[in-house]
Formats: structure tokens, C-alpha cells, sequence
């Protein structure tokens, strides 16, 4: 059967079930058969989930053998799933472990995942070490480590605080004056050549400045020399280290949840000292606060972020030390990363750096504080941020677990039986066809227009 469709329609735009309901087993393709360019709507099989195309995998290990006899690499994991797609196209199975991991590429694809999200998203942990480490501990699990009703819980009571912009310029000036301290450092860190050669701890010790002043309202003295910078130097290295070994445990066969294998004892000693140190600095002020409330000399505005934990029925203390472990660490493997990423891509694009420096010094008086307003006017640095994301994604994919049946890519997936990973990644190569050089770095000049400053 075909149905003309009158308007010119993207192929994808047409992925859907007739009648809603698998059961027929149609789904409806824009397809390009005739030499008019009109698109025709024709009804395809839907494919089953065993005809997804995709690397080939043995019993038990999956697709896991050459990472564990060292012919593939775990850290170009991404170059890898990049040569998938290529292969097979833009839905591919992968099979890892126990664990069958479906990748999506296509954009119109990865909306279709995310607007079957509803109220409440079924997102996998991204650090499952994480959470079995605070399960195995008696902590809260944290927003990142739940799902349902207890995550809609806690998201609810903390969506205020932690996710509206208006909010969190409540903390521009606390920022404003550590950034003024970090440059500083980084002016006398400069070598005979102009270069400061240690930024990759540098930036990360800065992260940790702000984020313990927003957490404790106190200088952590992360960026003084002594014996508190070497604290955060080390608390720096730790959630490193924990990172690495979190993701190489992520290529196993997950067996540490039943022996504690040398590479867990590690893991969870590096643990032990990073929650340990933090737990103690947050404990330390919620006692500060909680005197403070006693004595009632606490004032307005004073340990803004905690009061407002604390303010929060619905919250436990154990959440309460997880939420503050999470924005007093978080940082340390999103904002540094970021932030060393936008400075490589100035570095490399001089002409990118001057129009970034002509409108901060356009809409920055170094006497006024920095507001709201300020931010949202300077429309260039907002589309450099976006730019440098696709160069240098935090994260390589979003994944979901799927509440319901879907058709993504002409085959079916059901509910339940495989993470959908979300390769955001596929818009790098997406946005590489205006004809300019968008997939290096060095063309960030010419791809920063795509944003619409
Ligand atoms: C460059 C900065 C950052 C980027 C790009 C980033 C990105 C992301 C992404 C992609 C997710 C998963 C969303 C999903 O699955 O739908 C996420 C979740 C999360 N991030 Fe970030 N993040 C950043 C910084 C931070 C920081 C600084 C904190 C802590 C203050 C933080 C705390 C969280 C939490 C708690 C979640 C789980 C949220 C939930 O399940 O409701 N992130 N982030």
C-alpha cells in the first residue's frame, strides 16, 4: 500500500506505529521512490530486536574479549563506537557481559527515546562502583543511583536549588572572587616561557575552591600552597584515579559484587578516603550551622545551601551528605574537564579568543558584580561553551532503560532488555556539512556560527 504524502517530510520524521500498537507489526517509512523528489509513505516490516546489526560477541564475554586481552583500548572505547556506527548504521547491538547495550545515532531517534521519558526517566548509574559502594556503606544512594519514586523524591526537593539558573546566581559573587584568586595563582604560576604546566590540577583545585565555598562558605585554601592545597591536590588525584578504575570496572563482568578482588579493595580504599574527607568537612559544617541556629545569630543568606537542605522535610541527613558529597565533588570530572577544553580550543583559535575577550569587556565592569542579566547577554560565550561541548562531550552518551516498547531505526526494541545509549556524539559528525572544517578543533571559528549568536 502507498499513501502520497503532499509535504515534503525528513525521513525520519514518520517513524511510528500505525494504531499505536506493535501488534501489527507496520511501521510507517518516508521513502524517496520516485525521481520527483516527492516523498512517499510506505508501510515496512518492522524488524525484530535479533536483526539489530552489530559487532560479533561470544558467550559470556560479549564484545569484552579484546578489551581484556589488551588488542582494544578501553580510553578509545568512543573512536570505537564511532567505527560501529560507520559499520552498521545508525541503531547497532552490542553485547556486553551479560548486558546488551542498544546504540542509537540518530537525533531524530534519540528525542524519540527521550520524549518516551515521561515524569520519571529510568536512567542506569553512571558509576555503578559508586553505587554499590554507598549501598554497601549504608549511605543515601544519591540522585544519580535511583530511579521512580524515591528519584522523583529527591529531585523534586532539590530541583530548586540546584537547577534554576536565577538560583545559582546566588553564587556569582562567591565565584566571581575565587576566580579572582585563581588567576592570580595562575599569573604567578607562569614559567620563563609563559606557560603554566600544570593546569590539569590547577583547574580541578579551583573547581574544588568554589564548590567548597558554595558548600561550607569557607576557604578550603585549595589554591594557598601548604598543607591545604596538598589535601585537595591528593582529593583531586583520588577522584581521578577512582574515575579510571570505575570505568575499567565497567568492562568487566562485574564479579566484584560477589568477591572482592584486588582491583575493588583499591577502588574502595580510594573511596573510603575521598567520602571520609568530605563527609567530615560537610559534618563539620552542618555542626557549625546547627550552633548557629541555636545561638540564633545565623544570617539571612548565610549557608545558603545547606539551610536549604535542611529546610527540606523530605530529606534525610544521610541524603543531605550525599547531596553536598555530589556538589562538592561533581565538578572535579565535569566542570574541570570543560573548563580545560574551552581553554585548549582559545588556545588554538587566537581569532576565537579576541571576539570572546571584546564582548566580556564590553558587558564586564571589573567594579560591578557579575549578574543574571550580564550572563544572558553575552551570547557569544554562550555559543563557544556549546561549541566546545561537541568537541569535548563530558559524557560520551546518555543512556535510558526503556519502560516501554519502541521502534527506533525501523527495529523493534522492547521494554527492559537493553540500555539505550544516546550517542550525542553523532551530532559532531551531523553538523560537518556546511562545507567548513567543524570536526577539529582548529575549525571552531567557523563552526561557533551554527549556534546563532
Ligand atoms: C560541564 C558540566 C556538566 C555536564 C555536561 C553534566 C552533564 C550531565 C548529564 C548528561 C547527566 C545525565 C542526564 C540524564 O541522564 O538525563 C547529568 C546528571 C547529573 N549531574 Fe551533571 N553535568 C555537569 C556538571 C555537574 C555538576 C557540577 C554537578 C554537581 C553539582 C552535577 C550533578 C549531576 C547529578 C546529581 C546528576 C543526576 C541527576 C538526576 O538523576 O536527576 N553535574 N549531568
Amino acid at each position: 500500500m502507498l499513501n502520497l504524502h503532499a509535504q515534503m517530510l525528513s525521513k525520519r520524521q514518520c517513524t511510528f506505529l500505525i494504531g499505536g500498537k506493535l501488534g501489527r507489526e507496520v511501521v510507517q517509512m518516508v521513502r524517496h521512490v520516485n525521481n520527483v523528489g516527492t516523498d512517499i509513505l510506505v508501510e515496512e516490516p518492522v524488524k525484530p530486536f535479533t536483526a539489530i546489526p552489530g559487532p560479533p560477541w561470544i558467550p559470556v564475554l560479549g564484545t569484552l574479549l579484546p578489551y581484556k586481552i589488551g588488542m582494544k583500548k578501553l580510553t578509545g572505547y568512543h573512536h570505537e563506537v564511532c567505527r560501529l556506527h560507520q559499520k552498521y548504521g545508525p541503531v547497532v547491538r552490542e553485547v556486553f557481559g551479560s548486558q546488551t547495550v542498544v546504540h542509537i545515532f540518530d537525533p531524530d531517534d534519540i528525542k524519540a527515546v527521550y520524549d518516551n521519558d515521561g515524569k520519571m526517566p529510568y536512567v542506569p548509574p553512571l558509576q555503578e562502583t559508586a553505587q554499590f559502594y554507598r549501598k554497601e556503606n549504608n549511605m543515601s544512594p544519591g540522585l544519580g543511583n535511583i530511579n521512580g519514586e524515591e528519584w522523583y523524591r529527591l529531585r523534586h526537593a532539590v530541583q530548586q536549588m540546584m537547577l534554576r539558573p536565577r538560583e545559582a546566581s546566588y553564587y556569582y559573587p562567591i565565584q566571581d572572587e575565587v576566580a579572582c584568586r585563581a588567576v592570580d595563582r595562575l599569573e604567578a604560576e607562569l614559567d620563563d616561557q609563559g606557560f603554566v604546566r600544570n593546569l590539569d590540577f590547577l583547574i580541578p583545585k579551583w573547581i574544588m575552591e568554589s564548590a567548597g565555598m558554595c558548600c561550607f562558605e569557607k576557604s578550603l585554601g585549595c589554591l594557598n600552597g601548604g598543607v591545604d592545597e596538598d589535601l585537595s591536590q591528593k582529593l583531586v588525584e583520588t577522584n581521578l584515579k577512582i574515575f579510571q578504575l570505575s570505568a575499567e570496572m565497567k568492562f568487566s563482568l562485574r564479579l566484584y559484587r560477589y568477591f572482592k578482588s584486588p582491583k575493588y579493595k583499591t577502588l574502595s580504599s580510594l573511596e573510603d578516603y575521598l567520602y571520609g574527607t568530605s563527609f567530615k568537612l560537610i559534618s563539620d559544617a552542618v555542626e557549625e550551622l546547627k550552633e548557629l541556629i541555636a545561638q540564633k545569630t545565623l544570617q539571612e543568606g548565610q549557608y545558603n545551601f545547606l539551610t536549604y537542605l535542611m529546610s527540606r522535610k523530605e530529606l534525610s541527613d544521610k541524603d543531605i551528605m550525599v547531596i553536598t558529597f555530589s556538589l562538592f565533588t561533581d565538578g572535579l570530572s565535569t566542570t574541570a574537564p570543560t573548563f580545560l577544553g574551552n581553554l585548549h580550543c582559545l588556545a588554538l583559535n587566537q581569532d576565537v579568543q579576541e571576539t570572546l575577550y571584546q564582548e566580556i569587556k564590553t558587558h564586564i565592569d571589573p567594579d560591578a558584580p557579575i549578574t543574571l542579566g550580564i550572563i544572558n547577554k553575552m551570547r557569544y560565550l554562550k555559543a563557544v561553551v556549546r561549541e566546545v561541548f561537541r568537541f569535548y562531550p563530558i559524557g560520551e552518551a546518555v543512556q535510558r532503560l526503556s519502560q516501554k516498547d519502541m521502534v527506533l531505526g525501523g527495529y523493534h526494541i522492547p521494554a527492559w532488555v537493553s540500555l539505550r545509549s544516546l550517542w550525542h556524539l553523532s551530532l559532531y559528525t551531523a553538523a560537518e556539512s556546511n562545507g567548513h572544517d567543524n570536526k577539529t578543533v582548529a575549525g571552531l571559528g567557523h563552526s561557533i556560527g551554527m549556534w546563532k549568536t
